[in-house]
């Protein structure tokens, strides 16, 4: 397994749509390793393919406190949306800032394993949470872009100010 590195914000690459996964072969298992090793290094609890500049619709999460519940998400489609939630979200590829965002409660995802079976799979509260912002990356979206332009441009600021002190 290999760690892969993280495209951060405003990388235009984080843009990018991605392609539905078509082949389902050993490369595809080893990036969902990777992908997996890499989130729970960083740490996280959902990385999409598009953070690691692989434009594919895929994503994996765990939010489970021992990091032993990994999903698997490969070519997600939702089928089902209903009530609403506000969650303070984070994002791999914005370290160190975090924001309220409004999403669905709960969702029905329709999506592929990595060998390619077909499964639908119910999620609710933070796991609805975390596969609302996953999907999102593969359509080239990020969870900023649901705040209002001052609270972005605050937020941002903020990131770039943490950015220069480690750095
Ligand atoms: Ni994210």
């Amino acid at each position: 397994m290999s760690k892969l590195t993280i495209l951060e914000f405003p990388d235009p690459r984080l843009r990018t749509k991605a392609q539905p996964v078509t082949v389902f072969d050993a490369a595809l298992k080893q990036l969902v390793a990777d992908m997996f090793e890499t989130m729970y290094a960083a740490p996280g609890v959902g990385l999409a393919a598009t953070q690691v500049n692989v434009h594919q619709q895929l994503l994996v999460m765990d939010m489970s406190e021992d990091s032993d519940q990994p999903i698997v998400l490969v070519n997600p489609r939702i089928l089902e949306k209903s009530g609403e939630q506000v969650y303070q979200e984070g994002c791999l590829s914005f370290p160190g800032i975090y924001a309220d965002v409004e999403r669905a409660l709960r969702v029905k995802v329709a999506a592929q394993d990595a060998d390619g079976t077909p499964f639908e799979r119910e999620f609710e509260g933070p796991l609805a949470v975390c596969v609302q912002h996953e999907m999102d990356h593969l359509a080239g979206k990020v969870f900023v872009d649901y705040l209002s332009p001052l609270k972005r441009s605050l937020l941002l600021k903020r990131m770039e100010k943490k950015r220069k002190q480690s750095a």
